[in-house]
């Protein structure tokens, strides 16, 4: 059941993804009453610091990012004795002892192990865990991206960690599949008969991902300038996203049966590369602007920055999955920093009529159908259709309208957890559903190294957008280019 007692241990347990996300998702998942009761957290990190000094920083942490949980004394009493501190070097294998000291694993407990540190220390991690017994079957580790920076370094901490964990033990994480709306497009495809039959190229006329975020690299120049976004965001998040949409029908929703489908789509990408990656890739970075009503620097002026970097803060491409179901249609995909608003969606736009029965003035009404699924802020799905618009005039005035469903509306008393609970619950569980198994990482790896290569062999720079716009005009002019729009927010 859900409620197995479990040892949870966050390696990287004072850093920012601990405090920010992991600590608050346990604690909505103990508030919600999803922690068996003998269920430990244990920090881990390189401090001494002491169990009581640990709950204290973890309570601060909660002060800010859960504000709702100031003053709570349900919860947080329980939620508090939970919690303990190890102090460990990470690259200092005695020091892991002081797992076996602390009872981790002990009564035949499970073990989950967060590795929320660089992926440097991935390797080492696990063959320290293991030289102290820390690997068996039971136990199980959570590996945070970036997963790598290309196909040879992602292998290499693969074949690090794999060295002494098994396949089902490893949990390669990306959060974006743990967003409610992310998984209930999956109940949409595969819970209604009225979308899956129209799901196809015959149908579909092209389908686009947009992930759109306000914030710049928010002090993290250090990292991201190595990543950029096309490895930051589209490896990972956007893809993941995109074999969601475009897979076949698992037989069943569990992990190797979904994963199977996924790895399909991705065999199937198309390459991208030499000359091709300018028609098919738009690279930005951006420049000073405007973002909701704030005036903000560009990329080079940020703490720690360098004039000559060429990363790209904005990507935008056209991707084609070659099999039968998708061929001929295009997945537009865009993210990128610093622009006019934080959304998220996939949009699927259907084809026009084939043949209109309208008068031309009707004609020039006439639009395409399209559902679009809303991830971010709010989560919404709604599905554009054709409508006379009402009045006794001569013809017909035809007008879109959306079939609206807000899932904050229909499910007004249900909190809508955030994607790090129910992935950490699945990790307790030892469901691997939701997390992507090596070969997808390898796949998507080679489809981005590929366009990586072609920027390389380039002198240009990528171009350069304000703040607060929708990034470079050459992203807009992509779908233009074949005769599409992206959906305008
Ligand atoms: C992370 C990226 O994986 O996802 C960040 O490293 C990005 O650069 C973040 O800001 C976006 O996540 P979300 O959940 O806020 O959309």
């Amino acid at each position: 059941s859900s409620l197995k007692a479990c040892d949870v241990v966050i390696f990287g347990g004072g850093g920012d993804l601990a405090m920010r996300k992991l600590l608050p998702a346990l604690y909505h998942l103990d508030m919600d009453g999803l922690l068996a009761p003998t269920t430990r957290i244990i920090g881990a990190s390189r401090r001494e610091l002491s169990a009581e000094e640990y709950q204290a920083k973890v309570r601060t942490a909660l002060d800010e990012f859960v504000p709702s949980s100031v003053g709570d004394d349900e919860t947080w009493p329980r939620f508090k004795e939970r919690l303990n501190y190890v102090s460990v070097d990470a690259q200092e294998v005695s020091d892991f002892a002081r797992f076996n000291d602390s009872g981790v694993g002990d009564n035949e407990r499970d073990v989950v192990f967060y590795l929320a540190t660089s992926p440097d220390l991935f390797g080492s991690i696990c063959s320290s865990l293991a030289s102290h017994g820390l690997n068996q079957e039971r136990m199980r580790v959570v590996l945070e991206k970036p997963l790598g920076r290309d196909l040879v370094s992602s292998r290499a901490i693969n074949t690090e960690v794999m060295q002494n964990f098994n396949e089902p033990q490893v949990f390669r994480i990306d959060h974006y599949l743990g967003k409610e709306t992310v998984q209930n497009l999956l109940a949409i495809r595969f819970g209604n008969t009225l979308f899956e039959p129209l799901w196809d190229s015959a149908h579909i006329d092209n389908i686009q991902i947009t992930v759109s975020e306000t914030v710049g690299v928010e002090g993290r120049w250090g990292y991201y300038d190595k990543a950029g976004a096309l490895r930051d965001m589209v490896q990972n998040h956007l893809i993941q996203l995109l074999c969601l949409v475009a897979m076949e029908p698992p037989s069943r929703m569990d992990a190797d049966s979904v994963r199977d489908e996924k790895i399909k789509v991705l065999k199937a990408l198309r390459p991208i590369s030499g000359a091709n990656a300018y028609n098919k890739t738009v690279r930005g970075q951006y420049a000073k602007g405007v973002v909701s009503g704030k005036t903000v620097q560009g990329y080079f002026d940020e703490e720690d920055s360098n004039p000559e970097s060429r990363t790209e803060t904005f990507v935008a491409l056209r991707a084609d999955i070659d099999n039968w179901r998708w061929a001929g249609v295009p997945f537009y995909l865009r993210t990128g920093k610093r622009l006019g608003q934080r959304y998220s969606e996939i949009v699927i736009q259907y084809k026009a009529v084939p043949h209109s029965i309208f008068s031309d003035e009707s004609n020039r009404q006439l639009q395409r159908n399209q559902l679009v699924i809303r991830l971010q802020p709010e989560e919404k799905i709604s599905l554009t259709v054709m409508n006379k618009v009402p009045g006794a005039s001569e013809g017909m005035n035809l007008q879109p309208v959306d079939l609206n469903l807000s899932l904050t509306e229909a499910f007004h008393n249900k909190r809508s957890p955030e994607a790090y609970e129910r992935l950490l619950l699945d990790v307790m569980r030892n469901d691997a559903t939701l997390f992507m198994r090596y070969d997808e990482v390898e796949a998507a790896w080679k489809w981005v190294d590929g366009i990586m290569d072609a920027w390389k062999q380039t002198s240009e720079r990528p171009k350069e957008y304000a703040s607060g716009s929708w990034g470079p005009a050459a992203s807009m002019a992509l779908p233009i280019k074949d005769g599409r729009n992206w959906h305008d927010y």
